[in-house]
């Protein structure tokens, strides 16, 4: 556990006298300024309660050009982080925290990195064996200097249609078109290159939706998304309240669960993730087989979140999860 994590230097200050005490203090870390900021400040919302229920010294801090100031000021034990998308789960503030030598929940700073970027992680699915939908990923630069675009028919037949194009670092289905045609392409790759600068185009898997969670190395029960309306290609409104339904523990056969488990974990595994994460995959229709999409290092921990149901089918409560996912945050040198 903890792997990818490296030791962070010894912290210059001196420990505060208010940790005489078995109060932890803790600095929940939460909205930011990425795409899923609203998310996020219901992820931590829902987080700084359930610390104050369980006891502890809670201080939230809404992400921003004062964090290093807020986090010496604070003066944590260990801080909670409750952010999703660009920043918050790419490393960039677990890096900050391991400069700072706070300790700090979830994934470390590289494995971060890894499941941030859909394509950095699709590579080493792909070197580790995980079945994971054939992809090719191109930057803007390969578009404008290198004529990417008059490579398209040749990736077209071989992805065939329906294509997936989404941008390599967005969450929440921001950014994910669903090509039936050649002449949807162009249109887009423009959609997927204005959320970043890197973007793939995925062979379209036909079939059901499920998410592994993961909680210190064990893989909790498969919840199953399923869309309400037909208009299934429409991914981002997926996402949007009520319009899809989430079951847990999902209807599949034991060992379709159990392989979906297996998956999860080996993806775990390989890029170097510590306390929780999610794994998305897609149950494939006609041949019945399991691929993963990708890894969320940081999932939302909100009401209607799929971590904390999963969490609850295994008979864990939101407090208990939270309490375990701080409690699983390495120790800093
Ligand atoms: N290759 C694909 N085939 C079929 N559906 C896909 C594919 N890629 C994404 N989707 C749909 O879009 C949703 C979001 O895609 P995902 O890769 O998990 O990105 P994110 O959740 O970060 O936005 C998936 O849960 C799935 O419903
Ligand atoms: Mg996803």
């Amino acid at each position: 556990r903890g792997a990818g994590r490296r030791a962070a230097p010894a912290p210059a200050r001196a420990a505060p006298a208010r940790r005489a005490g078995r109060m932890t203090r803790v600095a929940v870390l939460k909205g930011g300024r990425s795409l899923e900021r609203q998310v996020s400040l219901k992820s931590g919302a829902r987080v700084q309660d359930a610390l104050e229920r369980l006891g502890h010294d809670v201080v939230g801090i809404d992400v921003g050009h004062d964090l290093v100031a807020r986090l010496r000021d604070a003066v944590p034990d260990v801080a909670f982080v409750a952010l999703h998308g660009r920043d918050g789960e790419d490393g960039t503030v677990q890096e900050l925290l391991e400069a700072l030598g706070v300790r700090y929940t979830g994934s470390g700073v590289s494995a971060c990195i890894r499941c941030a970027d859909k394509v950095l992680a699709k590579h080493h699915m792909r070197d580790a064996q995980i079945p994971t939908p054939d992809f090719f990923a191109f930057t803007e630069t390969a578009f404008k200097q290198l004529g990417a675009a008059d490579a398209l028919p040749a990736i077209e037949q071989r992805l065939r249609f329906p294509i997936v194009v989404k941008p390599a670092g967005q969450g929440s289905a921001l950014g994910i078109k669903f090509a039936a045609t050649p002449a949807d392409v162009p249109g887009a790759l423009v959609a997927a290159f204005s959320y970043g600068d890197k973007v793939l185009l995925e062979r379209h898997v036909r079939g059901r939706d499920l998410a592994v969670s993961v909680l210190a190395g064990e893989a909790l029960p498969v919840v199953e998304a399923i869309p309400r309306e037909e208009d299934f290609y429409d991914f981002e409104a997926r996402y949007e309240i009520g319009r899809t339904d989430f079951v847990c523990p999902a209807q599949v056969a034991d060992e379709v669960a159990e392989r979906a488990q297996e998956l999860a974990l080996a993806v775990w595994e390989v890029l170097g993730c510590a306390g929780f994460a999610r794994v998305d995959l897609m149950l494939e229709e006609s041949t019945g087989e399991l691929t993963v999409l990708e890894v969320n290092a940081i999932p939302g921990l909100t009401e209607t979140s799929l971590l904390p149901q999963a969490a609850d089918a295994a008979g864990i409560a939101f407090d208990e999860l939270i309490e375990r996912i701080v409690a699983l945050a390495p120790a800093v040198a």
